[in-house]
């Protein structure tokens, strides 16, 4: 089926491309002729061309560069890029929506990218692709840029630096980083469980409460992001999938009990009959029209949950970490970074913008507008961020993103995420035990990593 998927897609793809350059109207002034090897010519064209609008005189030539990024609920994209486009009047942001699945995202960018496409210039990238990336070359390495700029990457959570870093060198700057954590309703709810066990009690104690029609949500489609709920459970009964020595060590009784959890879980009558179509956007949309008592998200969702506007529930939500199992509670490790297509025809003006958004002022516009945790240590002490959010202002959420729990790290990371997920929602939907998922993603694994 993915094939077929992907196959589609690369038409709709090929035509598409064909369809900009025949209609491009080329506002995009390239000053380069030689694509190939842009790092050079990215480091060498440096003076003149990275000074802000307050340097008035000389006028700049006018660029357009394409960001593209998966979908945000919130306004904290269009926020940052309009702050950008104000600080540097010559670039101007053409900002291109991708889907909000992360694997739909990935295949899009591989099509376009593995054809050494110009079109996209800098992207927003899930902390599990750079090693794939890199790897297929498909982006810039900002070292010489980094170096150049004096950027001190110290001022990063070293996990988010780690996970743009591949054989050395680095892909990416990190712009938001994700933990999962559980969310509740303060106006239903005395004391949030702290287990699994007491949150399968509270949620069917619960539900129907205040209009509610679901105890929890979360987010069980099979997709990239059933993988970060899976790990969650994992984590928190003490199984792993690939050790610290690379070993695929899926098959253990921890494991298996944790998915036996999740599917009893998804299994129960407190969530919704289309649970296993759910991902962040359902949960979301559920979760702010005040239908569910708990749920599973990223922060972001504080900020819509919040919003008068749009949210039945503003004012009425709190956050804390998951529940635990036996191992303790477990946070997947999320977030997003910023890459340069290897093949930009503007690295220059790609690398100001990757700069400011992954830099203090855009992720702080993010961080208040966005609900976007930061990557950024100090932006933890700064006094807006920190009212933006409860979550933020709390020292014990710095923890909860130190201690997440990554994703394996590999550049054949998609083989081993789709294993999984067909294997997990094979149990989940009732067609198999967790013992036999656990037996076939290690043999399965196993041979993707020996191949
Ligand atoms: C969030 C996370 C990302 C993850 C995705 C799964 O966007 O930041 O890392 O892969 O959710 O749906």
């Amino acid at each position: 089926m993915k094939l077929w998927r992907n196959a589609l897609c690369s038409l709709f793809l090929i035509a598409l491309a064909l369809f900009l350059v025949a209609c491009s109207s080329d506002s995009q002034t390239s000053t380069k002729e030689d694509k190939k090897d842009e790092t050079d010519s990215a480091t060498e064209e440096q003076d003149g061309t990275t000074d802000e609008a307050t340097d008035e005189g000389e006028e700049k030539e006018q660029v357009t560069i394409v960001y593209a990024r998966g979908v945000d609920t919130t306004p904290g994209t269009d926020m940052v890029i309009e702050a950008f486009e104000k600080k540097f009047p010559h670039i101007k942001i053409e900002s291109r929506e991708m889907p909000a699945d992360t694997g739909q995202s990935h295949d899009q960018y591989v099509t376009a990218f593995s054809s050494q496409s110009t079109e996209i210039d800098v992207f927003n990238a899930d902390v599990i692709w750079p090693a794939e990336f890199a790897q297929a070359n498909y982006a810039l390495e900002l070292d010489r840029l980094i170096e150049r700029d004096g950027i001190d990457m110290d001022a990063y959570f070293p996990g988010t630096v780690a996970a743009a870093n591949f054989n050395g060198k680095q892909w990416a700057m990190p712009q938001y980083t994700d933990a999962g954590v559980f969310y509740y309703r303060t106006d239903i709810v005395e004391e949030p469980p702290t287990t699994w066990d007491e949150l399968i009690e509270q949620a069917n104690a619960l539900k129907g409460q205040e209009g509610t029609e679901f105890g929890y949500i979360l987010q069980a489609a099979q997709y990239e992001g059933l993988i970060t709920n899976a790990i969650e459970f994992i984590a928190s009964y003490g199984g792993q999938v690939i050790d610290e020595d690379n070993n695929v060590v899926v098959d253990s009784p921890e494991t298996v009990k944790a998915i036996e959890k999740m599917a009893e879980v998804v299994g129960s009558d407190f969530v919704p009959g289309n649970i296993l179509n759910f991902q962040e956007i359902d949960t979301e949309n559920a979760f702010i029209e005040g239908k569910s008592v708990f749920a599973r998200n990223w922060p972001y969702m504080q900020s819509s949950s919040n919003d008068e506007e749009k949210s039945k529930i503003a004012g009425k939500i709190a956050i804390t970490t998951l529940p635990a199992g036996d191992a303790g509670n477990a946070a997947a490790l999320g977030g997003w970074m910023t890459m340069i297509n290897r093949y930009s025809e503007h690295p220059e003006e790609a690398w100001e913008f990757v700069k400011f958004i992954s830099g203090e002022e855009g992720q702080k516009i993010t961080a208040v507008n966005g609900g976007r945790a930061p990557t950024l240590k100090a932006l933890y002490d700064d006094q807006e961020v920190k009212e933006a959010s409860e979550l933020f202002a709390n020292p014990d959420f710095a923890a909860v993103l130190e201690s997440a729990v990554s994703r394996p790290v590999t550049p054949i990371y998609p083989e081993v995420s789709d294993i999984m997920q067909i294997e997990i929602s094979k149990v989940l939907a009732g067609d198999q035990s967790a013992q036999e998922a656990a037996t076939n993603m290690q043999t399965k694994i196993e041979a993707a990593m020996n191949e």
